[in-house]
C-alpha cells in the first residue's frame, strides 16, 4: 500500500510517498481502508518531534480518518466488514490503510461524507469538551475565541453557538474571521499577525470587541503575545481555556486571573478521551445530531489526493488556512 512518511524529523517537505506492508489488525483491532484523512495542527509537530507524544520512526502522519472497515481481528463482535467507520489514530492516517483500536472507532451517521466523518473527530470533540465539560458553558455567556477560522476556532465557535453561547471571532484576517462568522460568530476582530510595539491595543481592541462586561470564556488554541491581551478581556469570574501553542509557549501575569476571580483551565482532549472514552462517545453523539440537524459544518476548505499531503501539511504551517484540510486517499 501507498504510504506518505516521515524518516526523520523536519517539515512536510520531508515527507516521502513510499510502499510499505498493510497492516495486520490485531486483538480489539480492524483495519480500515482509509478514503479521508483530517489534517491537524499536531500532525506537523508530530513530524518535526516537537508533540508531547513522540512515536519511532518511520510512521506517516495523520491522526483522524473515515473509510471502510476491510478486515477484522480476532474476537471482534461490533464492527463488521465493508462498514463505514471513523477513527482516532493519533497517526498513521496519510496512508491507504490502518490499523485502529475498536475503542477508538464509531460508526459514520448515514448521510455524513468521509471527509465530514474524518475531520468531525480531532478538533471538534476537543472544543466540545473544553466549552461543555471543563469551562460548562451557559447559554447567553460570551465566548472569544482565539485563531477562530482555524481547526481548533472553527469548531470552538460552532459548538460555542449550539451550547448558546454569543461568540466574538478574532483571527489574523479578515478573510478567517469572515469564515468564523458565516459559521456562527456574532461579532468579530481582527489583530496584528505578529507582536506590535504597543500591545495594549490590542488588549483594548479585545475588550471593546467583547463588550464592557468582558467574555465569560476565552478559547486559546494560539498562545504566544495573544495571551496575554486576550486574558485583559476576561470577565468577572472568567473561564481561561489552554488549548495550543501554535505562536508559542506564553508565560501570564497571574495577577490577571486573581482580579477577575477568574479559572485558567487546561485542556487534554486525548488524555479525557483515554480516561472517560464513554463520555467522549456521548459528546459526538451530540456533534452528529447538530451536523444532521444542519447546525454544524465541518469547513472543509481545501482537499489534496495522498500524493500532495505534504501540501496539505504545509498549508497549515504557513498559516494559510481558514478552516479545515482534508487528504482524499
Ligand atoms: N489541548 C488539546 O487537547 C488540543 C486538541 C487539538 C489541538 N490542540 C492544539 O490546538 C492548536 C491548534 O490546532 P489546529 O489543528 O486547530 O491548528 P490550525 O488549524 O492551524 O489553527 C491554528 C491557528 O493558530 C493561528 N496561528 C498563530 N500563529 C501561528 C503560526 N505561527 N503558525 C500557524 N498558525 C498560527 C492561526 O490563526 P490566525 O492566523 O488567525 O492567528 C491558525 O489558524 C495546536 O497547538 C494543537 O496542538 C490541542
Amino acid at each position: 500500500m501507498r504510504s506518505l512518511m516521515s524518516f526523520e524529523p523536519g517539515g512536510p517537505e520531508t515527507l516521502r510517498l513510499v510502499d510499505t506492508p498493510k497492516p495486520i489488525p490485531g486483538p480489539a483491532q480492524i483495519q480500515v481502508e482509509v478514503k479521508a484523512c483530517g489534517i491537524n495542527y499536531p500532525d506537523l509537530l508530530t513530524i518535526q518531534d516537537r508533540y508531547q507524544v513522540k512515536t519511532p520512526r518511520p510512521f506517516a502522519p495523520g491522526a483522524e480518518v473515515a473509510g471502510i472497515v476491510s478486515s477484522i481481528g480476532p474476537g471482534i463482535s461490533d464492527f463488521r466488514v465493508g462498514q463505514r467507520v471513523a477513527a482516532r489514530i493519533g497517526t498513521g492516517g496519510l496512508a491507504e490503510f490502518v490499523v485502529a483500536d475498536v475503542s477508538r472507532c464509531s460508526v459514520i451517521p448515514e448521510g455524513m461524507s468521509f471527509s465530514d466523518a474524518a475531520v468531525m473527530q480531532f478538533t471538534f470533540e476537543t472544543a466540545y469538551y473544553a466549552l461543555s465539560t471543563r469551562a460548562r458553558l451557559k447559554a447567553g455567556e460570551t465566548v472569544l475565541v482565539l485563531g477562530a477560522g482555524g481547526g481548533v476556532g472553527i469548531a470552538s465557535v460552532q459548538v460555542a453557538r449550539n451550547l448558546g453561547g454569543r461568540v466574538i471571532a478574532a483571527g489574523s484576517s479578515q478573510e478567517k474571521v469572515d469564515f468564523a462568522c458565516r459559521h456562527g460568530a456574532s461579532g468579530s476582530l481582527v489583530y496584528p499577525s505578529t507582536a506590535p510595539e504597543d500591545r495594549r491595543e490590542v488588549a483594548a481592541l479585545m475588550k471593546g470587541s467583547v463588550g464592557p462586561q468582558g467574555a465569560d470564556v476565552i478559547v486559546d488554541p494560539v498562545g504566544g503575545w495573544l495571551s496575554e491581551a486576550a486574558i485583559r478581556s476576561l470577565a468577572e469570574g472568567g473561564r481561561y481555556l489552554v488549548l495550543g501553542f501554535t505562536a508559542g509557549i506564553p508565560s501570564l501575569p497571574l495577577n490577571l486571573p486573581l482580579l477577575k476571580n477568574g479559572d485558567i483551565l487546561g485542556i487534554n482532549w486525548r488524555t479525557f478521551v483515554l480516561q472517560q472514552s464513554a463520555q467522549n462517545d456521548a459528546h459526538r453523539r451530540e456533534l452528529h445530531r447538530w451536523y444532521s440537524e444542519g447546525n454544524l459544518s465541518p469547513g472543509i476548505t481545501s482537499e489534496f489526493p495522498l500524493s500532495e499531503g505534504s501540501k496539505a501539511i504545509q498549508m497549515l504551517a504557513d498559516r494559510k488556512v481558514a478552516g479545515k484540510v482534508v487528504v482524499m486517499i
